[in-house]
């Protein structure tokens, strides 16, 4: 391996440095071979072989891996039990209706909403916690039973009301967490719950409404919320992503680059809340879409608390916030635009976390700098350097000139500001985690078409495949382990693909073989002994490009010696995400959403002929150990 290579190396990841260079040797034998793209060369090379057979076995995993698997159940390990904590429809309350598909809004009002997504789990004591989840969106294949096809007010205010975000006290049974519907933190925030915005952009001219004339004093809800994140001073992330698509014009509206950048049509995805609710009507609410694309901060320990919208963290196409205290005791937030092309961002503190005295730690959310990533290195290597650009107003070309005419601007317009800064465009940045050591941060980039392929996207150091249909996920280490730092180092953990079908880059990274293929990365998280989670979101063919990958599922990486074995795999037409876990790390929580989408012949979890629904899903070990360990 060369030198230049062994300087490039991250640190503190020996066993993974070692592996990886025997794939950037196979790579260059490969090249000086001029094999590229005629052989299955990661499958078929000697040198391949070589690398799979010396793969240090992990000592972090203690379980089997499990086949890929096309049933219509989430399979686990021997030794592993996943069973139902809650679903779609389930009481939130005593006085909940029963789950129907014909439940209407004030059902829906008290029930568990659809879509489970990010989640996490507030301990409050021994036996009694808080569990905040995420209820992504709707599938109106399944919320109606007239399947979406003549959508009245009421059914409207359904889907308002199974978006959001469910909060549900659990509490310790005979060793096992259960919901309980009496727990009096109980709360079901919608897409109509009152809310304010903070930071820059509150007041701002583009934020203000007939009904909001103070901009952001008050906004009615949350949806398409994603992935998550958690403060250590006990409140909740939920981060909206896909808000374009409730949007759509009564009539013919001029909606110019700055709509169109974030995907504000005049025709929504088929929610038809536009047609009983002008909010999203964009003839008549042409403000409305700029107050969302929002990290919005819950106080889950108080039922009565006014979520807050953290317009510092900038408004894009959220997937999760990934936050972490420095070292210097700045708050520190990795954050993902989930869009081709699109890009990833950091957000500092301007005030320091003091640990303990959480009334001063409230607002540190409020203030600060959003940055956004810039990857650099040599073409066909798996690593470079990058730094982070500052997003404020008046500096890197943020000016008058430019289009922004404050910094409310620049945090609205985050995409645009990125553009201007030059920053990379990523292959849909999804979610970030940052490793227990606190010094690496590994992010999921899901799969980009559009790469190579339109002339904005071009193949770049660390998006390098072409269409990259099975994604890749890349990690960075800050300078000095100092997440406030500009500069960093990067690497590509996983590039995922199919070593049984394609060849070069396709096939994938060598930690990718016939047994462990996956495609389309998405949520990930680290456990305490810093065992990485991935769960996919990807196609579930099991044909073609796709062949011997089977339904969505979840895998378990060592980030050290590279190796990723199968944990689990879901039920027919699902996608896993969300993942949680009881501080004693026995008990995991993950997220099955939407089981049987566009009606796939799916009946999880209650079988017969029942409708899917998405649910929570509760992992623990038969003997009571540590999952994953
Ligand atoms: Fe909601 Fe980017 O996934
Ligand atoms: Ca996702
Ligand atoms: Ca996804
Ligand atoms: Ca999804």
């Amino acid at each position: 391996m060369s030198k230049h290579i062994d300087q490039r190396q991250l640190d503190n990841e020996p066993e993974f440095n070692r592996f990886i260079d025997a794939a950037m040797n196979r790579r260059n034998f490969l090249r000086a071979a001029g094999a590229a793209g005629s052989v299955a060369f990661f499958a078929a090379s000697p040198v391949a072989k070589a690398v799979a057979g010396s793969m240090d076995k992990s000592k972090l995993m203690g379980f089997e891996a499990i086949p890929a698997s096309t049933a219509d159940t989430v399979v686990v390990p021997d030794g592993y039990v996943a069973e139902t904590l809650i679903s779609w429809g389930d009481a939130l309350f005593p006085n909940s209706p029963k789950f129907s598909q014909s439940n209407d809004s004030k059902a829906q009002e008290m029930q568990y909403g659809d879509n489970t997504d990010g989640m996490t789990f507030f301990p409050l004591s021994n036996d009694r916690a808080v569990l905040v989840a995420n209820n992504e969106y709707t599938n109106n294949e399944y919320l109606y039973t007239h399947q979406g096809k003549n959508i009245s007010a009421d059914d409207v205010r359904k889907g308002q009301a199974a978006h959001g975000v469910s909060i549900i006290e659990l509490v310790k049974k005979d060793g096992k967490w259960e919901v309980n519907t009496e727990g009096r933190l109980n709360r079901k925030i919608t897409a109509y719950t009152p809310m304010e915005m903070t930071g820059p952009a509150r007041g701002d001219d583009l934020l203000k409404t007939k009904a909001d004339p103070e901009g952001g004093e008050t906004i009615l809800g949350t949806y398409n919320n994603c992935a998550n994140g958690q403060t250590p001073w006990g409140t909740y992330l939920a981060c909206e992503e896909n808000f374009n698509g409730y949007f759509a014009a009564s009539e013919e509206v001029d909606l110019g680059p700055t709509y169109k950048r974030y995907g504000v049509k005049d025709k929504d995805w088929g929610y038809d809340w536009w047609k009983h609710d002008e909010r999203f009507d964009v003839a008549k609410t042409p403000n409305e879409p700029h107050r969302f694309g929002w990290v919005v901060e819950i106080d889950p320990m108080d039922p009565n608390s006014k979520p807050k919208k953290r317009s510092a963290l900038g408004r894009f196409k959220h997937e999760n916030a990934a936050l972490t205290i420095n070292k210097d005791g700045h708050v520190v937030v990795y954050l993902g635009d989930d869009e081709r092309g699109e890009h990833l961002y950091k957000f500092v503190s301007k005030n320091k976390y003091k640990p303990g005295t959480h009334a001063s730690n409230r607002d540190l959310l409020e203030e600060g700098t959003l940055y956004v990533a810039k990857f650099d290195g040599k073409e066909g290597e798996l690593n470079g350097k990058g730094e982070w650009v500052e997003l404020t107003f008046g500096k890197n070309g943020l000016t008058q000139e430019n289009g922004f005419k404050s910094q409310a601007e620049v945090m609205i317009f985050a995409r645009e500001a990125a553009t201007q800064v030059g920053a990379t465009t990523m292959d849909r940045p999804e979610w970030v985690a940052v490793h227990p050591d606190n010094k690496h941060v590994f992010c999921t980039l899901t799969n980009n078409k559009y790469r190579g392929v339109r002339e904005n996207q071009p193949l770049n150091v660390v998006n390098p495949r072409e269409k990259n249909p099975y994604g890749h996920i890349i990690r960075w280490e800050p300078q000095d382990g100092d997440h406030t730092a500009s500069d960093f180092k990067w690497d590509i953990f996983v590039m995922t693909g199919n070593p049984e079908v394609q060849e070069g880059l396709m096939a994938g990274t060598p930690n990718i073989n016939k047994d462990n293929m996956f495609n389309s990365p998405d949520g990930i998280g680290f456990d305490g002994a810093g065992r990485l989670w991935i769960q996919t979101d990807g196609k579930y063919s099991n044909e073609g490009n796709f062949a011997g990958m089977g339904n969505n599922q979840m895998l378990c990486a060592d980030t050290k010696t590279g190796e990723i074995r199968r944990f689990l795999t879901g039920p027919i037409a699902c996608e896993i995400t969300g993942l949680t876990f009881s501080p004693d790390y026995k008990t995991m929580f993950v997220g099955i959403q939407h089981p049987g989408e566009d009606l796939a012949p799916s009946h999880f979890p209650d079988g017969g002929d029942s409708v899917p629904r998405s649910t929570v899903m509760r992992i623990t070990r038969k003997d009571g150990g540590v999952i994953g360990a």
